[in-house]
């Protein structure tokens, strides 16, 4: 029956053929996408091709000679593409806590006199860190507030918030929040709405420039599929951009970089939010991986993560009843992003012993099991044979074998 059930979904897929674009491994089921993306057929090219030509034989002309200077812009708006980012406003380069750390500050310094930053509990830790400095930085006080009760919070006691710093969706349990709603509740209060994409570019549709958001901040690793520690990418609204106080003053940035000035001088638009030189080999990798949107549709690949999703918990209702997971994620699509989660008392040795039979997901501490979900290359028979495997595995207790046991650094 759920054998049938996949068949007939994947055979529907009107995204199916965007699975032959990615280099998967021959029997893997991969749902780690969520963080880090499998590889783009389009990359190992552009890469020997820009370690090779233009790194080995153009050397410094490739500045000029192959747009290295233009590629954060240029990556940048392919990346604005897919947040609803008209051009000239995203910026490729760096990692997320650095364009967490600059975007959050200049918007903060928009605000003058205004002593709150409004972050969430339960946001990704590098966010809860970066903002914890901002505030010491800036003389504010940091409140963690959940996403669904900030926009109570700044309806009371607005007038004193400089931003709201959220993500749209929970990197743990896959909950999606309402963006445009929170980003309305900022605005009626006065302040700013700063927005982490990391789970949701690339993964579902977001629309920064309708709903008014006014600074984001996202990775290149996830479902944007740009390799491991690709670079990431900052969005700066048009409107912001005259008064964007960049806190990373570096050469790139400056009006005039080949003018070497002692002084700093903002460039113009978004490319004052250039900090200094990119890394070159994983910028055009990520550039290459965006070509895997080519043609599509946000609005297709949010219907499919959420046909995926949904049968995810389709088969997790049917096949792991009484086998001690609890779900964790919302059932209702309109709150769910593209992941699925379960709570399993022996996280971490189920998923150890789901990698070892091929099946690749993670755990977040201290008992979440996490699934994500890529449009473009999962399949329905993939979640099904997830779950299978899951199944297989908790009734023969296969996870308990020693092998399973020891941690590694990374889970
Ligand atoms: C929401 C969120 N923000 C930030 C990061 C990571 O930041 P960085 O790319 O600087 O390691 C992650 C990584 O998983 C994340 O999930």
């Amino acid at each position: 029956m759920l054998t049938e059930r996949a068949a007939a979904l994947d055979a529907a897929d009107p995204l199916a053929h965007v699975r032959s674009r990615f280099l998967l491994p021959e029997g893997v089921v991969y749902l780690d996408g969520n963080s880090l993306g499998a590889l783009p057929a389009a990359v190992p090219a552009v890469v020997e091709d820009a370690v090779h030509r233009q790194w080995g034989t153009d050397l410094i002309r490739s500045w000029n000679a192959n747009g290295w200077w233009e590629a954060p812009a240029r990556t940048g708006d392919a990346v604005g593409r897919l947040i609803g980012a008209a051009p000239g406003q995203v910026v490729a380069g760096d990692s997320t806590s650095v364009q967490l750390f600059n975007t959050l500050l200049a918007a903060a310094r928009l605000r003058p006199g205004r002593r709150l930053l409004l972050t969430d509990p339960d946001h990704f830790p590098t966010d809860q860190y970066i903002a914890d400095s901002v505030g010491r930085l800036l003389g504010l006080d940091v409140r963690r507030v959940p996403a669904r009760e900030a926009a109570a919070v700044l309806a009371a006691e607005g007038a004193d918030v400089a931003v709201a710093a959220y993500a749209p969706v929970d990197y743990r349990t896959g909950e999606l929040y309402d963006m445009a709603a929170l980003t309305a509740a900022a605005h009626a209060a006065g302040a700013l709405a700063h927005w982490d994409l990391c789970h949701a570019a690339g993964a579902l549709p977001v629309e920064l420039d309708a709903i008014g958001a006014d600074f984001a901040v996202g990775c290149g690793y996830k479902y944007l599929s740009g390799g491991p520690g690709a670079p990431a990418f900052a969005y700066v609204a048009a409107r912001h951009q005259d008064g964007f106080d960049q806190p990373l003053t570096g050469w790139h940035g400056h009006a005039a970089p080949f003018a070497m000035s002692g002084t700093y001088a903002p460039g113009p638009g978004v490319a004052r939010a250039r900090i200094g030189t990119p890394a070159l080999l994983s910028l055009l990798a990520l550039e290459a991986a965006l070509t895997a949107f080519d043609g599509v549709d946000m609005a297709e690949v949010r219907r499919k993560s959420l046909s995926l999703t949904g049968f995810f918990q389709e088969c997790a209702d049917s096949l792991l009843d009484s086998l001690g997971f609890t779900p964790a994620t919302p059932r209702d699509p309109a709150r769910r992003g593209s992941q699925a989660a379960l709570r399993h008392p022996e996280a971490y040795p189920l998923v150890a012993a789901l990698t070892a039979r091929g099946v690749i997901g993670d755990m977040r501490a201290p008992d979440l099991l996490r699934f994500g979900f890529n449009a473009l290359y999962v399949t329905h028979a993939d979640v099904l044979r997830a779950v299978e495997e899951l199944r297989d595995i908790a009734v023969s207790g296969a996870h308990r074998a020693p092998e399973f046991r020891e941690r590694p650094t990374v889970t």
